[in-house]
């Protein structure tokens, strides 16, 4: 049984494990802490059993959302987990009447693409070279306002 709810300082462990199992260049330690006192970032988390097994967080900026990560421990994946997290978050982004919200992928991580497609963002620009000056960065969009139909 997960449950969402917003990231704490007992959280920064686990999102430091689930950091480092799922990125090439993960957030280092200090990077999460300071997200917890960043004013303009909200975090959520999914805890099982007060492990947690995912984590997303955006910056609001104007009516503006920029997501920033969403990750899920690798033993959860592929279960609903990431997606019932990612809708939460743009729910609570519409409650705080976000206009819009942005993000950045991988152009090779193909099952975030497909996550991001499938819950209505659009593909609006691509940064070359923008990861390790390799791969590109694909620029997504969509629209928060009114009722958020998946
Ligand atoms: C991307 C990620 C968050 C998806 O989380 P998840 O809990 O496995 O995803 P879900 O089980 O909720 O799947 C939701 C949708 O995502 C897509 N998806 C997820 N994993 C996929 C995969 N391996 N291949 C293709 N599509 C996939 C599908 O569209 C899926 O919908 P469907 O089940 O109807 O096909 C997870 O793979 C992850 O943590 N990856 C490592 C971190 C990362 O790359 N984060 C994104 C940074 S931009």
């Amino acid at each position: 049984m997960t449950d969402i709810i917003t990231m704490q300082p007992r959280h920064i462990d686990g999102i430091e494990e689930i950091e480092r199992a799922s990125f090439k260049t993960p957030w280092s330690r200090k990077m999460i802490e300071d997200e917890l006192k960043n004013p303009l970032a909200t975090y959520f988390v999914c805890e099982n059993n007060g492990k947690v097994v995912a984590y997303m967080g955006y910056y609001r900026i104007l009516d503006e959302a920029h997501i920033t990560n969403i990750a899920v421990a690798e033993a959860y994946r592929r279960q609903g987990c990431g997606e019932k997290l990612f809708r939460y978050v743009l729910e609570d982004m519409r409650s705080k009447n976000v206009a819009r919200a942005t993000l950045e992928v991988n152009e090779h991580n193909l099952p975030a693409i497909a996550l991001y497609e499938k819950n209505g963002f659009v593909l609006a620009g691509k940064r070359p070279c923008y990861y390790e000056g390799k791969d590109a960065a694909l620029i997504y969009w969509r629209n928060i306002e009114g009722e958020l139909l998946f």
